[in-house]
């Protein structure tokens, strides 16, 4: 199977290729007659709408209509389709058989806990609509991963009525000779195909495939060369030409292969991506087992953070996280969930003095169950008292959103059952993409018209009007005129247009040097005469305060309120994760410094507390 155009970039490329990227070159990668292109799912969905500002569902059309003969594969992430969190029974139903309709024949899902609850809804969605199901061993290694344990869940996903079964080697843990164990294991007990998807990492994968093919595994993934090697896939070139001249040869037409190569060598050199090469740190994966893919997260973190010289700290800290917490898959998301603890630790000084709510999720076991024993200490200082998920509930369970509940939602907006999707899985995204698409020749006009005349091609439908404006608002325009004439409405720009580069929200900056906050004006004293016993909660992160525990509801705290030690006061969110902020000590609200939603740097002063006297 290739995965050029999904795991390859995604491993490589940030996951930013482009449809024009991609489509030119289908026609003869279509000719090659590989088992299944990887085309979709992962990350993609995501990214589609996030950073390329294409729709995903037309990306997988049009590429399944430049490949006719090949089967079109997709990676889901079980009860989180190709988001990262679960989703409701039904939304999992819809996803797939519109995924189906639009183009996949293969779906490949795992589940980073191989927790099988979590990926029934995918397997019954998968077999309704007839497509091929592979059922997916997230691959690693620890104390509590054995032999039998990987047979077991073999055998749970035969049970499901898997078509397939790959192992899916995210991190390249597989050496040849677990290979050649592991397959030849699942042949004699499960009896299924076995497909190997083994990251190049290290450089262990081109043996491991041959150990694979010697032991009886069917299908192999592969990437082109220009795509290929460190954090990605073997090339296929080298695998092709590995295997000729013996039983496991593919017959795959070499200089094809080539041409291909040489297509994405353009397009890498054009774009300034990156080659795929293994450095001492991705090879030294055989000892600290964090993945390629994590590994850059966690750099871009550092970075973030400014505190990259502490990326060997986090490294050490890494797999002593991840056995306090029952050796997890380090796979999305279990993956950002502990490379995140570990950099809090590290950041902070203080292991397990900072949690994020999703590893609290993960220990009350909201993601499944974990492979191994969570550490009684951390269990308690992550989740205190809290109820854990009793083991007959399976966590997907919880989620009872409804199609129409999501359709009613986001309204007129969506034309279509995928726009619906796509809104379930990426309210903002989706919300922000169908805005702009929805009206999109309409905004492209005023967006190029300089003067602020009326033109006849500034006529919408009325109800089109609330999306217009909210469209050209996000682009930047300042002020929107609307004129009616009969039962038209005109719009036009009454100022000059704003350059585009304004268009990027201005997020409230931080007041914490000014005198007199907005949120406690009357109350506050000026800055320079804070009685001394105040205590500065600041921030331990760089990112994002929040007052609430979501938009719309409650504030945490009120200037006044009286707080005991560990109360929650905010929520910083960094690294993509909600981090609770707690109080130290029990005390009184006197000052709350921030705005909701401000950027803050590690140290800003988010809050005063004046400590209560104990005696
Ligand atoms: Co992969």
């Amino acid at each position: 199977m290739d995965t050029t155009i999904r795991d390859g970039q995604q491993s490589l490329w940030a996951t930013r290729m482009t449809i024009g990227d991609i489509q030119p070159i289908l026609p003869k990668m279509d000719r090659v007659g590989y088992w299944a292109i990887e085309a979709w799912g992962g990350a993609t969905f995501d990214t589609c709408l996030r950073f390329l500002d294409e729709n995903p569902w037309e990306r997988l059309r049009s590429i399944k209509a430049l490949t006719p003969n090949t089967p079109l594969s997709m990676l889901s992430r079980g009860q989180n389709l190709v988001g990262y969190k679960h989703y409701s029974k039904e939304i999992v139903d819809r996803f797939i058989a519109a995924a189906h309709r639009n183009g996949i024949d293969v779906f490949r899902v795992f589940d980073a806990l191989n927790d099988i609850r979590n990926v029934v809804d995918n397997a019954e969605a998968i077999k309704a609509v007839g497509a091929h199901f592979e059922g997916a061993i997230s691959y690693t290694i620890s104390p509590v991963h054995t032999l039998d344990g990987y047979l077991e869940y073999a055998q749970q996903l035969k049970d499901l009525g898997a078509d397939s079964i790959a192992i899916k080697d995210m991190a390249g843990m597989l050496t040849p000779y677990r290979t050649e164990r592991l397959v030849k294991a699942l042949n004699a007990e499960i009896g299924l195909p076995v497909h190997v998807h083994c990251h190049y990492v290290g450089g262990m994968a081109p043996m491991n495939i041959v150990k694979a093919a010697e032991a009886g595994a069917a299908i192999a993934d592969t990437a082109h060369a220009p795509l290929a090697f460190g954090n990605s896939h073997p090339a296929v070139e080298t695998i092709v030409a590995a295997l000729q001249e013996s039983r496991y040869d593919t017959g795959y037409d070499l200089d094809l292969l080539f041409e291909i190569a040489e297509y994405w060598e353009e397009v890498r050199q054009r774009a300034h991506y990156k080659r795929g090469v293994s450095s001492l740190t991705h090879m030294q994966v055989f000892s600290h087992q964090v993945p390629g893919g994590m590994m850059s997260n966690l750099v871009s973190q550092l970075k973030i953070q400014n505190a990259e010289d502490r990326l060997p700290e986090v490294m050490k800290e890494i797999p002593r996280v991840r056995a306090e917490v029952g050796y997890p898959p380090l796979v999305t998301p279990m993956s950002q969930i502990v490379g995140t603890q570990a950099v809090m630790n590290v950041l902070t000084g203080k292991r397990w003095g900072l949690i994020s709510k999703e590893m609290k999720d993960y220990i009350c076991g909201y993601y499944g169950k974990a492979p191994g024993r969570i550490d009684a200490d951390v269990a308690a200082k992550a989740i205190g008292n809290a109820e854990v998920l009793p083991p007959d509930v399976a966590p997907g369970s919880l989620v009872t959103t409804t199609f129409d509940e999501v359709a009613q939602e986001i309204g007129d907006l969506a034309v279509d059952e995928e726009d619906v999707l796509m809104y379930a899985l990426f309210p903002n995204e989706a919300r922000t993409y169908l805005s702009k698409h929805r009206t999109g020749e309409k905004v492209e006009f005023l967006l190029a018209e300089e003067s602020s005349e009326i033109m006849e091609e500034d006529y919408v439908d009325i109800n089109q009007i609330r999306e217009l404006i909210r469209t050209v608002k996000e682009e930047g325009i300042g002020e929107v005129v609307v004129e009616e004439a009969g039962n038209r409405i005109a719009i036009r720009s009454a100022a000059a247009v704003a350059p585009v580069v304004a268009a990027a929200p201005v997020a409230a900056a931080p007041v914490a040097a000014a005198p007199a906050p907005a949120a406690a004006s009357e109350a506050a004293p000026a800055a320079n005469d804070r009685p001394s016993n105040w205590i500065a909660v600041k921030a331990p992160m760089v990112g994002t305060f929040y007052e609430a525990p979501a938009p719309g509801e409650a504030p945490f705290v009120k200037v006044g309120d009286q707080v005991s030690a560990g109360q929650t006061l905010c929520i910083v969110e960094a690294m993509k994760l909600m981090n609770e902020i707690e109080a130290e000590e029990m005390g009184t609200v006197r000052e709350i410094c921030l705005k909701d939603a401000s950027p803050v740097e590690f140290g800003t002063v988010m809050f005063y507390i004046e400590p209560t006297a104990s005696n």
